[in-house]
């Protein structure tokens, strides 16, 4: 046994397991620079540790992961690191579709998808398809999302309903503003990660994470794996959630 074996098997010992984890995968920049490499093989080897957060969610019994791979903010990041990155998303599609699909994985993207380009944006929508049916693990992946935008999204759509007298103004309320969200349907996230050792939410599921426990990791995104994963699922574990109430 390897020493995440050893983890998880204190995972399982230790208690409950986070339903949702969501992950903000901070540091490829970091790792590419303390090597003297181009950003983008940052971002390569940060596939890699997708790849490995995935399996290891699987083996724990997590039953929703929330991947923060784009921002609608990283639109603005130089054209050469954008086009390295939607090239390495349809290329992370490519390569681990028919895997995803054989772990019984049902990836879902969210975020402003009409801003991907074409190929892109048919890559995200056939694997969706794809692995609709799949119920193991769902896996969200944030791409061109900013939660700020989503919450705008949602505030519009509520008032086109109210203007179209389908919804009476007193019937809005903390259920009809999350079923317009883009993770309608996921409970809140239990576990926030976010690598890197940035303390920062950087715009990610302002709503959602009104009560989520918070892991900032010191690890850069392309180090990190199913140890690290299980290292956070046990700190969480370690936590008392008490949601404005007083202890038992
Ligand atoms: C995270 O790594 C990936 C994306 C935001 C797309 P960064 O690219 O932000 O890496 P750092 O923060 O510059 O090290
Ligand atoms: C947040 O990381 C977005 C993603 C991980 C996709 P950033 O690196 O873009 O965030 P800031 O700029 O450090 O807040
Ligand atoms: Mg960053």
């Amino acid at each position: 046994m390897g020493a995440a074996d050893d983890l998880l098997a204190q995972v399982r010992v230790q208690g409950a397991i986070p339903r949702h984890v969501a992950i903000i995968m901070d540091g490829n920049g970091r790792w590419a620079r303390e090597r003297r490499l181009p950003r983008p093989i940052g971002h390569r080897h940060g596939m890699k540790s997708v790849r490995e957060v995935v399996e290891a969610s699987i083996a724990a019994g997590v039953e929703v992961l929330s991947l923060f791979a784009f921002s609608q903010e990283n639109w603005q990041r130089p054209a050469g690191e954008v086009s390295a990155l939607m090239s390495l998303l349809e290329e992370y599609i490519q390569k681990e579709a028919r895997e995803l699909d054989e772990q019984g994985v049902r990836v879902v993207f969210l975020g402003d998808l009409d801003r991907l380009p074409a190929a892109q944006r048919g890559a995200v929508d056939r694997v969706m398809a794809l692995t609709a049916h799949n119920t193991k693990l769902v896996l969200n992946l944030f791409i061109s999302y900013g939660s700020r935008a989503e919450l705008v999204r949602a505030a519009r759509l509520i008032a086109e309903d109210v203007a179209a007298g389908r919804l009476a103004p007193d019937q809005v309320d903390e259920a009809a503003l999350a079923s317009r969200l883009f993770t309608v349907g996921c409970p809140d996230p239990d576990l926030l990660i976010r690598t890197s050792g940035e303390m920062r939410i950087s715009n990610f599921l302002l709503w959602q994470l009104a009560y989520t426990e918070l892991h900032i990791s010191p690890v850069l995104w392309p180090d990190f794996g199913r140890a690290e994963l299980y290292e956070a699922i046990l700190d969480y574990q370690s936590r008392e959630r008490r949601f404005g109430r007083v202890t038992a």
